[in-house]
């Protein structure tokens, strides 16, 4: 086939994967109405987006002091920290640890003890072993929480499994591990979701920050509602705010994304393991986009349009083209097609030449594009839901952060959607969510001293 036409044709297929302002609205006013039912007492059990109450109505205001310390679970990796807080200034060291695949998908037990086996070895080594610290727990999965201690697992995402945990407090559980340990003393001041730790973190330095964003594993969004909006809570009087925790990741797993969805975005949901949950997710976030990306090489290969018809094994193996993979690739100059060429060699493609290059990134454009949109779709709803004249959106994860045009796509596609009047900004958040779990404890312990 000529060059040109091959060049049509893939264009022409990718077409699906680019959405149109009026489908774009179209998702909004959907995601507007669902917010509604997730927060409404008498469609709550049928919403997909629950709106989950987050029990965290008071944002920093700098005055949060002490020695905490922090788990941030939920996406890759685990991470513990122990930070300290001082007037206008915070010190914080962290370790990462890995979270192998057996724990990922084996029992809520063993989960449970190796994260207290971490946290254990972690305070050995930054000698607080023998002192009794506050915890903020960052736990990123859908919980309904009854309290700001107390977190019901509603469902795993993102690849975990743990036997026994759907449906339990998870905070008992890491208290049950501790204590199986007996070595260790922690008071576990809060639980929380990444989202919301990074709104918390982000709002330390910027009191316009009402949004709490993650675009990296998973997809999820929590922003401060005005407490008439919640019917779910009956909580402290007087207080005019709450933090909604919206799991918008589940977003169209009533179909309300069908309009939208791709072959492969269908492919990606058959071959996960929870199908048919976390539809929005599975149209952005980290741990299936360059899936997306490798089922539409793999379709455009087979039909003869990339790579002269030939494939490699790692092209043809679910999981191989990994996300990182897009930023490198779309990281490139116009015309230069450096990095595109390293990753096409590392999968075993080194006979692909400069148009099937082009082609290829023109595929990591279209579905990385569509995930910003997607995700402009959902803040630009939060946005002109909460009608304030100045929101600040604070965000993290790994897409937002090393996809290199993801900020102004976002920018410029959610300027486009918001009611005119109100200004926004997106904020990276600086120091993930982790530092957000331990100020959520430090507020908690600042109010129960009436600071
Ligand atoms: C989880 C959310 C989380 C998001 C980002 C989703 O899979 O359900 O709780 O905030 O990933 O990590």
């Amino acid at each position: 086939m000529a060059k040109d036409l091959v060049n049509f044709k893939i264009r022409e297929e990718c077409e699906v994967l680019q959405m149109s302002d009026k489908q774009i609205k179209e998702i909004m006013s959907r995601l507007h109405t669902d917010l509604k039912k997730g927060l409404c007492k008498d469609t709550h059990d049928k919403a997909t987006v629950k709106c989950w109450i987050t029990y965290i109505q008071d944002l920093p205001n700098g005055k949060e002091r002490g020695k905490f310390l922090a788990l941030d679970l939920g996406g890759t990796n685990f991470r513990v920290l122990i930070i300290n807080l001082g007037e206008n200034h915070f010190d914080m060291q962290s370790k990462i640890y890995a979270i192998p695949s057996s724990i990922m998908t084996g029992t809520g037990i063993a989960l449970f003890d190796h994260i207290a086996e971490c946290l254990a070895n972690f305070m050995k080594e930054h000698n607080v072993y023998n002192e009794r610290l506050a915890l903020g727990f960052t736990f990123s999965f859908p919980l309904r929480q009854l309290g700001l201690t107390k977190g019901i697992l509603q469902r795993w995402t993102k690849g975990f499994s743990c036997s026994g945990v759907v449906g339990e407090d998870v905070v008992q559980g890491l208290k049950d591990a501790i204590a199986r340990r007996g070595d260790v003393q922690i008071d576990i001041c809060a639980i929380l979701n990444d989202t919301t730790g990074t709104l918390m973190s982000c709002a330390w330095k910027n009191h316009n920050c009402k949004i709490g964003l993650i675009v990296g594993t998973g997809s999820n969004a929590c922003y401060v509602e005005k407490i008439e909006n919640c019917d779910l809570f009956d909580g402290v009087p007087g207080k005019k705010e709450l933090l909604i925790n919206t799991e918008w990741g589940a977003f169209g797993d009533d179909g309300a994304l069908d309009f939208v969805r791709t072959e492969f975005d269908r492919e990606v949901d058959n071959s996960s393991i929870n199908p048919g949950k976390q539809i929005q997710e599975k149209m952005i976030s980290g741990m299936y986009m360059g899936e997306l990306v490798r089922l539409a090489l793999v379709k455009f290969t087979k039909a003869g349009l990339l790579f002269g018809g030939q494939g490699s094994d790692l092209l043809f193996t679910k999981g191989c083209f990994y996300t990182k993979y897009v930023s490198e690739i779309e990281s490139d100059k116009p015309g230069d097609f450096t990095s595109c060429m390293e990753v096409l060699e590392e999968l075993g493609l080194s006979h692909a030449t400069e148009s099937d290059m082009a082609a290829v990134r023109h595929v990591c454009e279209c579905v990385s594009r569509r995930a910003a949109h997607l995700v402009s779709a959902g803040i630009a709803a939060l946005i002109n839901k909460m009608d304030e004249p100045r929101v600040t959106v604070g965000i993290d994860g790994s897409v937002y952060r090393f996809h290199p045009h993801f900020h102004t796509l976002m920018t410029e596609k959610i300027a486009t959607l918001i009611r005119p009047g109100i200004t926004f900004d997106l904020m990276l958040s600086e120091d993930g969510s982790g530092r957000g779990a331990a100020l959520v404890a430090a507020v908690a312990c600042r109010q129960q001293e009436g600071r």
